[in-house]
């Protein structure tokens, strides 16, 4: 290969970069209707979370090979990337087969290509920059990395003259299997040679398949240089299986915790906060243990979330308080010191500042104006069994405890709800709203009802003897 065809251009720029990610596997061992690169770490398909770092490279191309549930993989993709070519990958006859059918999308290009597996979701973006980077002094790069358990992964077979070729575990001789240097899947070289070179793949080997693999063994037969980049098995961490899945995942939320705290939140119990994909939490927030947060969060600064609360699609305004056992769910926007205690749970609401709702209430579909009390107990019903309705409950209102509100409904600013109201109605601002039952007391009834209740069960008992 020409100096041109590494990593920088004769005058010294760098060569653009396209990236493809092989996603068309079954996964047969997930035992799942759903395509394995699917499943979802922190929220994400793990596809998304391989498909994030390698637009950190802010590639010109981005190609996803699909075929196994091809259209859900496919709209995956595309939402998280709207410019990405989604390639069909008719049968699954091997990795080298799969990158043959990303040649339409990569056609023309002249650039690096890497390539990425789906199921690899924890390649870092530097990983990925110093594959690209391993172009400048080699044709094609392999990333590697010290299998504590070798097992199925390929082996990467050295010389003196550096990589030589990868042989998989199911043709790998004694000797082969003894190497503890494992192909993670990883791979990078100059496009149009990669492409040409598949045209060389055979599938005389245990499985029967294009193996992505060869290309090395090719490369060096045509008297050009394979680069090794090693990186920590972590990374590397291929998932097969819901035991895979699992680990990945604690692997995600040991990470995301780390990346928390380092950005100046508190965790007072690390190990049991669970976190999404793209949970955002400002400096000096604190989360107390047995937080759950699902995807769609963003915590401002100085907020607290108390023990066992569970967030999703919910925006935390600054200095809000959030629990003990508080559920927002999404939609819900809290601005700056909002009270949402134990037992409530809030959705699709937009909750003003300093507004206060303590203890055991539901608040759906509604607005609430700043500095307004929700009493405990208080209800909005927002649904008929049809329709949704939105409660309006204006700035500096009360809602007294046990309250009803009927959407659709409004309780102008200032207004007094008195407990154990039902409002079906409007109520005008500063007004105060009752709606319940006189009470009577009537003396000594009570005495007179338990005998009245006292001789009709010693009817029944001497009814049954
Ligand atoms: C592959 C590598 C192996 C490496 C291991 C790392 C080959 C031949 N083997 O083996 O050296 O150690 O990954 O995890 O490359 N795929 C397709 N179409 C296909 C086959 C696979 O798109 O026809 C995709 C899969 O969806 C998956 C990836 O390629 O994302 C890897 O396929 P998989 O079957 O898991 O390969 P391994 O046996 O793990
Ligand atoms: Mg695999």
């Amino acid at each position: 290969m020409t100096a041109a065809g590494r990593g920088r251009a004769g005058d010294g720029t760098e060569r653009p970069v396209a990236v493809a990610i092989l996603a068309a596997g079954k996964g047969t061992r997930m035992r799942s209707s759903r395509p394995k690169v699917l499943h979802e770490i922190g929220h994400a398909p793990m596809l998304v979370h391989a498909m994030r770092s390698a637009l950190s490279l802010a590639p010109r191309r981005l190609a996803v090979v699909v075929g196994h549930g091809a259209e859900a993989v496919a709209e995956a993709a595309r939402a998280a990337a709207p410019d990405v070519a989604v390639c069909l990958q008719e049968s699954q006859r091997g990795t080298g087969d799969a990158l043959r059918a990303a040649a339409p999308a990569l056609s023309g290009f002249e650039g690096r290509l890497l390539v990425m597996f789906g199921d690899t979701p924890f390649v870092r973006p530097e990983t990925l920059a110093a594959m690209a980077a391993a172009l400048e002094r080699h044709d094609l790069a392999v990333l590697g990395f010290e299998a504590a358990e070798p097992g199925r992964y390929g082996r990467l077979v050295t010389g003196p003259a550096g990589l030589e070729r990868i042989v998989e575990a199911k043709d790998a001789t004694p000797e082969e299997l003894a190497i503890r240097v494992c192909n993670s899947g990883v791979m990078a070289g100059d496009c149009a040679t990669m492409l040409r070179l598949l045209g060389s793949l055979s599938t005389e080997n245990a499985q029967g398949e294009y193996y992505l693999t060869d290309l090395v063994g090719l490369a060096r037969g045509e008297g050009r240089t394979v680069g090794l980049v090693l990186c920590p098995e972590a990374e590397t961490l291929g998932i097969n299986d819901r035991a895979g899945l699992a680990a990945a995942e604690a692997v995600f939320q040991a990470g995301a915790r780390a990346a928390a705290m380092a950005a100046g939140a508190t965790l007072t119990a690390p190990e049991t906060v669970f976190f999404a994909h793209d949970t955002v939490l400002a400096p000096d927030v604190v989360v107390e243990p047995n937080v759950v947060f699902g995807p769609g969060v963003r915590v401002a600064e100085g907020a607290r979330i108390r023990a066992f609360s569970h967030l999703e699609g919910a925006e935390v305004g600054p200095g809000a308080v959030i629990g003990p056992y508080a559920r927002l769910r999404p939609g819900t926007r809290l601005a700056e010191d909002v009270r949402i205690g134990n037992f409530v749970e809030v959705k699709n609401a937009e909750i003003g500042a300093g507004a206060k709702a303590n203890h055991l209430s539901y608040l759906g579909d509604a607005t609430v104006g700043a500095g307004a009390n929700i009493g405990a107990g208080t209800i909005t019903c927002n649904y008929d069994g049809v329709n949704k309705h939105r409660t309006e409950i204006g700035a500096g209102a009360f809602i007294g405890t046990n309250s009803s509100l009927v959407a659709p409904v409004t309780v102008a600013p200032g207004a007094y709800v008195a407990t154990a109201t039902t409002v079906t109605r409007d109520v005008p601002a500063e007004a105060l709203a009752i709606g319940r039952a006189p009470q009577q007391n009537r003396e000594g009834a009570a005495a007179r009802l338990r005998q009245v209740l006292a001789a009709r069960k010693a009817a029944r008992a001497a009814r049954k003897d």
